[in-house]
């Protein structure tokens, strides 16, 4: 059923695609609140161990499973052994769990570019703006339905490509932005703590619940353990350097987190005095801080609103890449037409998102575990089924295919320069701590111990 396969007509073209898959909300909006939530520095030092270990080499692994099967993820599993078809659909169980509740921030995203238009920047600037918006039952809702129905009707008309196009310039205007906004933050009195805070690890701080978030955190942001990668590797050409692109890849994610991190963090200490409560906002984090930034600012106002435009973008093209996956997987198991797949995914994404959006306010009293909605569904697939996708990844690679399958595709082009510690990671190392913190997550979420 496979059609002839599309390529990505350059090397670069591989690299910026999957890049602007991986970059979006989670390196703006979900890794600072994380690091400033999770001890700073030793946050940010545990994330980049496990990006240059572990991520790498999952992230080779599922390219290289693409390009050499040049299926996506239900059938690329199924292709290269019957019995582990339903990894793939497992992965694809997590993009089904994600988007909905993308959709609901990619509206608060919306709101405050609307804040920003409408001049009313001192307001967004006070404690409580957030917090009252997020809490209303139509507002937040609306705003939502807007954001998912745009992101619908792009997948519905197959014009994606438009927007990734132009997303190639707004990803490097991004990038400017927020170097402009980090500096600013920086000279401000009290930024330089925030400046140690995120840099400095505390290894004190250090502890099982780190990992977990930075691990949940890496498959999030680099689009991993949900079959995302599988896809982009069945179009790239066999004579691409897989390992370099996976580099590029990894680099240009981290990069931006981190410039992310270095905007929000350093802004808490000094605008809200960085106290454990100010840090440990967690998803709201953005939102509370980045006001107070522009407030202060000469021409904050407009400077907030081409930001909160750009981070619109970059959500979208997320979102959309998202919806896509979700709109492909019924039109090639149920063989809908796009229009129809695509009204039945924005329905479905309408009967998730209404929910989670109104778990902050008149519904708040649904707390599965303790936790908000949205928590609850961002635990269950970053904490829960990524970790499970990626130990059974592993196992399969390891002990059914081999690894040898993998390095033989990553060599078709240049040696495979670190095999040997890809194949110790992807047999013993990775499978080992996959096991350690998923139970862990379950224990914690249980209660069963405290941290
Ligand atoms: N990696 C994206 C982010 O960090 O925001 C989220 C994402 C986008 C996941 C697109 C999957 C995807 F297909």
């Amino acid at each position: 059923m496979e059609k002839q396969r599309g390529s990505f007509t350059n090397k670069l073209g591989f690299v910026l695609a999957a890049a602007g898959s991986a970059v979006g909300l989670g390196n703006l909006w979900r890794f600072p609140y994380l690091a400033a939530k999770y001890g700073g520095g030793i946050f940010l030092l545990v994330y980049l161990v496990l990006a240059v270990s572990f991520g790498f080499a999952l992230m080779v692994t599922e390219i290289a499973i693409g390009r050499k099967t040049r299926l996506s993820a239900v059938g690329a599993y199924a292709s290269l052994n019957k019995k582990f078809g339903f990894l793939g659909y497992l992965s694809c169980l997590v993009p089904f769990i994600i988007t909905p509740y993308y959709c609901v921030i990619g509206g608060w995203v919306l709101k405050y570019f609307t804040v920003f238009v409408t001049n009313q920047v001192s307001s967004a600037a006070s404690d409580d703006f957030f917090t009252g918006f997020i809490t209303q039952a139509a507002a937040p809702v609306i705003f939502f339905a807007v954001y998912a129905a745009a992101t619908a009707l792009v997948v519905m008309m197959g014009v994606e490509k438009g927007i990734e196009k132009a997303s190639r310039i707004m990803m490097p205007l991004l990038i400017v932005m927020t170097v402009i906004i980090a500096v600013f933050g920086l000279m401000q009195p009290g930024a330089v703590e925030g400046v140690r805070y995120y840099l400095m690890p505390d290894f004190s701080r250090f502890s099982a619940t780190t990992v977990l978030a930075a691990m949940g955190q890496l498959f999030y942001s680099m689009s991993l353990a949900m079959g995302i990668m599988i896809t982009y590797g069945s179009y790239m050409k066999k004579d691409a350097n897989l390992e370099k692109s996976v580099r590029q890849i990894e680099l240009f994610d981290t990069g931006i987190a981190f410039m992310a991190g270095l905007m929000i963090i350093p802004a808490v200490f000094a605008f809200s005095g960085g106290s454990e409560e100010a840090l440990g906002k967690g998803p709201s984090l953005m939102f509370i801080t980045l006001p107070k930034v522009f407030n202060s600012m000469q021409f904050g106002t407009a400077v907030g609103a081409v930001f909160f435009l750009l981070v619109l973008f970059a959500a979208l093209t997320s979102s959309i890449s998202l919806t896509e996956t979700l709109v492909s997987i019924l039109m090639d198991k149920l063989g809908w037409k796009r229009r129809k797949a695509s009204i039945v995914v924005f329905v479905y994404l309408l009967a998730v998102g209404i929910p989670v959006s109104l778990g902050f306010g008149i519904w708040d009293f649904i707390a599965p575990m303790g936790m908000s909605l949205l928590d609850f569904f961002d635990f269950i697939s970053n904490s829960v089924l990524m970790p499970i996708v990626a130990f059974l990844t592993c196992i399969f690679i390891g002990y059914v295919v081999k690894p040898e399958t993998v390095i033989e595709e990553v060599e078709l082009n240049g040696k495979f320069r670190i095999q040997k510690f890809y194949t110790i990671m992807i047999k013993y190392l990775a499978p080992v701590c996959l096991v350690a913190i998923l139970i862990f997550a379950v224990m914690e979420a249980m209660g069963a111990i405290s941290v």
